[in-house]
């Protein structure tokens, strides 16, 4: 069997509103891609294995897991990371803001991946119950704040965003 590594594979894709093309090894997953050769290190990674949520970034407005998926199953879709949720004028998003304001983190290693998995939800629900905010954010675990602070920020967020659609 031949030990020669993979051939790279070419990736295009859309990362926060721009459009990239890039050659990845087959192997490689889409966090590693993120954080090496893309330097987008708000991309965090902890478990590596599906668990903790810390690696969260939007594929087509979707929460998926990068620490395990395959970068090249990025080809041809949207990707967005914490990096790319600002305002067009730097400002920040309200779901980032709301998170401020509600003191929602502590080290802040969870929270990028917190805040797109709050966005999936919002974009798909803008008003859930707690109970829908609770059982949508179980995939993202934190070991500081108690989740309360969160579950409060993204209630902020959507008073914000119900008000910023008028
Ligand atoms: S680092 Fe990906 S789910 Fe934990
Ligand atoms: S703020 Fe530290 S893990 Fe969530």
């Amino acid at each position: 069997m031949s030990k020669d590594k993979p051939a790279p594979v070419e990736l295009r894709f859309e990362l926060n509103r721009k459009d990239i093309v890039i050659e990845c090894e087959p192997q490689q997953t889409l966090s590693e891609v993120l954080r090496n050769q893309l330097n987008l290190t708000g991309t965090k990674i902890s478990c590596e294995v599906q668990v903790c949520g810390a690696c969260t970034v939007l594929v087509d407005g979707l929460p998926v897991s990068s620490c395990t998926y395959l970068a090249y199953e990025a080809h041809g879709h949207t990707v967005t990371t914490i990096e790319g949720l600002e305002n067009t004028d730097r400002t920040l998003h309200p779901i980032q803001q709301c998170f401020i304001d509600e003191f929602a983190f502590q080290c802040g290693f969870c929270t990028p991946g917190m805040i797109l998995s709050a966005k999936a939800l919002l974009d798909d629900n803008p008003n859930p119950t707690d109970d829908e905010i609770i059982h949508h954010m179980d995939g993202n675990l934190c070991r500081c704040t108690g989740y309360i602070s969160i579950v409060k920020a993204i209630r902020k967020a959507v008073e914000v965003l119900k008000e910023a659609r008028g």
